[in-house]
């Protein structure tokens, strides 16, 4: 599966799982006695317990005091993430290049090892390094001595994704699952358009005619606009004014490339928990670089994510691990100028998503871009080194130093100021849910390498993917665009449409779909798109039935439900 450069082998795969299962002998007389030859002398504290199996992820070893403590002799204890308490969500906070990649990516790797996927989105690219093996360097093998551990390289199974289809397997969703909430926030919709949007989403539920792309939205907008007059009578005023602002910042949309998100195969979630053959949970790694010159594609995106995995998870409480870690770095884009209505959404995904089995881990710089709401929601929390060069700054350090549970060892405020590189101060949940004191640690090295893949490794990986032939090629079937062109080409030959027509146009696909034969002859030719659909998919008037089928069983009519972002909920 998707592993570079060399495979995995049961020798590179034995350290993380097999020796170190004991208990943290008391004193250094049991040192890694197989230690490589660059392997540095033994460690006072022994080797650190790396162990998923018992139910922990190793984060890395804190000492009192300075991290230099590891050579004064005083005391030292492993930090942990549990598993059972990683659903709780967390936090990665610290000023740029302090460490916070390289923590995520200890984090994805333990994960993955207990057989947790992981989803991250990698804003730099250097998070793809996780897919090769890590490479021996001295800083390396010098953290993993200092932690109690042997350096011991691994690669990991990784899906690389991309909005955009160039670095990764298209990712993709349809206009409708994302929903006008988000689409408005999406386009900077003010409050009359939003509304106006709505309408356009309703309306296109009561017709049956499917959204799935820009093309489809910017079909049934023009529609919209044409019977302004007719729908401002029905569902209270619908300017045109407002429909021309819409379309010109769908312009600005597809001008970001947001057109290639929009569409299908939309991503089916299943696809972002596989486990691969050696037990690993899958690392869905999202190209982000370019995203981030879209920021709010990038923010609506992923909370789109969140609200679909919420939406179609089952309930579970609190498993012994996770399902599913997702990791939101840049997580400030979310919150930026987000209004009220989003944040108070974003709150309400995080807090239900746990009993789904989700963690949410975000990444910032600081914890206060995170809003108080959600910030008391994340139980576990690693803070990098922050600079405090003004006022300002001091006051940022002082404000994430309240954040942690206090450790009368520890002026966690100063030390904020003074953490190296890979290292932070970390308090994670402990026994029932209990913050434990804040240590200062140093975190463990990664397994995988450090850094970016080169394209050439990139490309391997993703042509053993397993999801390249759900994903890699389009697909286009009729929807709302070609539904409502077929419906002005019916105007136009009002004397045949007139004969054959009798329940108006959705009555007539749901005849020749029924096979009521009032409209013999005209069934939909959605079958027969140039872009060569795959005959095993719904046409699109099964689509529409299914959608009909399915909300008058419920009982609500023939609009469809619209989940907790207004996304349709299938
Ligand atoms: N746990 C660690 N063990 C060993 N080295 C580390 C560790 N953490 C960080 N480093 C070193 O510090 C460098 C910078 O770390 P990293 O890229 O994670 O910073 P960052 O906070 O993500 O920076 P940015 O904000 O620029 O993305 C790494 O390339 C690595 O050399
Ligand atoms: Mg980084």
């Amino acid at each position: 599966m998707a592993r570079t450069p060399s495979s995995r082998s049961p020798a590179t795969r034995t350290p993380a799982t097999g020796p170190r299962t004991g208990k943290v002998p008391a004193s250094g007389a049991a040192a890694p006695t197989s230690a490589e030859p660059a392997q540095p002398k033994a460690n006072p504290w022994g080797p650190a317990v790396q162990s998923e199996g018992d139910g922990r992820i190793l984060v890395g070893r804190s000492f009192l005091g300075r991290s230099e403590a590891a050579k004064a002799g005083t005391s030292a204890k492993d930090e942990y993430l549990t598993l059972r308490l990683a659903n709780r969500h967390g936090l990665v906070t610290g000023a740029t290049g302090t460490g916070k990649t390289v923590t995520l990516q200890v984090l994805a790797e333990g994960f993955a090892r207990a057989g947790v996927p992981v989803f991250a989105a990698d804003i730099k690219g250097d998070l793809s390094g996780v897919a090769a093996l890590g490479v021996a360097k001295d800083f390396l093998i010098e953290r993993a001595h200092e932690v109690g551990l042997t350096y011991t390289p691994d690669s990991f199974p990784v899906i690389f994704w991309d909005l955009f289809g160039e670095q990764g397997h298209p990712i993709r969703a349809t206009v409708s699952e994302m929903g006008p909430l988000l689409l408005a926030r999406l386009m900077g919709l003010n409050d009359t358009q939003e509304g106006v949007l709505n309408i356009v989403f309703r309306l296109a539920d009561e017709q049956g005619l499917p959204i799935l792309d820009l093309k489809d939205l910017r079909a049934m907008l023009a529609e919209v606009a044409q019977s302004a007059a007719t729908l401002t009578a029905k569902y209270g005023n619908v300017s045109t004014q407002s429909v021309g602002a819409i379309q010109r910042q769908l312009l600005v949309l597809e001008n970001q490339g947001a057109d290639k998100f929009f569409g299908e195969p939309a991503l089916n979630i299943a696809d972002l928990m596989r486990v691969d053959r050696s037990g690993y949970g899958t690392i869905s790694v999202l190209a982000a670089d370019k995203l981030m010159g879209a920021p709010r594609l990038y923010a609506c995106f992923l909370l789109w994510l969140l609200s679909e995995l919420f939406e179609r998870l089952p309930e579970v409480g609190d498993p012994d691990k996770p399902k599913l870690v997702f990791f939101f770095d840049e997580a400030h884009l979310l919150f930026d100028e987000a209004p009220k209505a989003l944040l108070d959404k974003v709150e309400q995904v995080v807090r239900l998503i746990r009993s789904k089995g989700v963690g949410v881990y975000f990444v910032s710089q600081n914890p206060l871009d995170i809003p108080e709401s959600v910030l008391a929601q994340l139980g576990n929390r690693v803070q990098h080194a922050l600079r405090a060069f003004t006022p300002r700054d001091q006051k940022a350090v002082k404000a994430a130093a309240e954040t942690f549970r206090p450790n009368p060892d520890l002026d966690t405020a100063q030390v904020i100021m003074e953490l190296g590189k890979g290292e932070a101060l970390v308090s994670m949940l402990e026994g029932n849910g209990v913050p434990s004191m804040v240590e200062r640690t140093l975190i463990r090295p990664p397994s995988g390498r450090i850094g970016p893949l080169s394209a050439d490794e990139r490309a391997a990986v993703m042509a053993g993917s397993p999801v390249g032939h759900i994903y890699d090629a389009p697909i286009d079937r009729e929807s709302a665009f070609e539904m409502l062109q077929k419906r002005i080409e019916e105007k136009a030959a009002p004397q045949e449409a007139a004969a054959s027509d009798g329940g108006g146009f959705l009555g007539g696909v749901l005849d020749s779909v029924l096979g009521t034969g009032a409209s013999a002859g005209k069934a939909p030719s959605g079958t027969a798109r140039s872009g060569g659909r795959a005959s095993t998919r719904m046409t699109t008037t099964e689509v529409v039935v299914n959608q009909v089928a399915r909300t008058v069983a419920s009982g609500l009519g023939r609009a469809i439900l619209r989940g907790i972002l207004g996304s349709i909920r299938r």
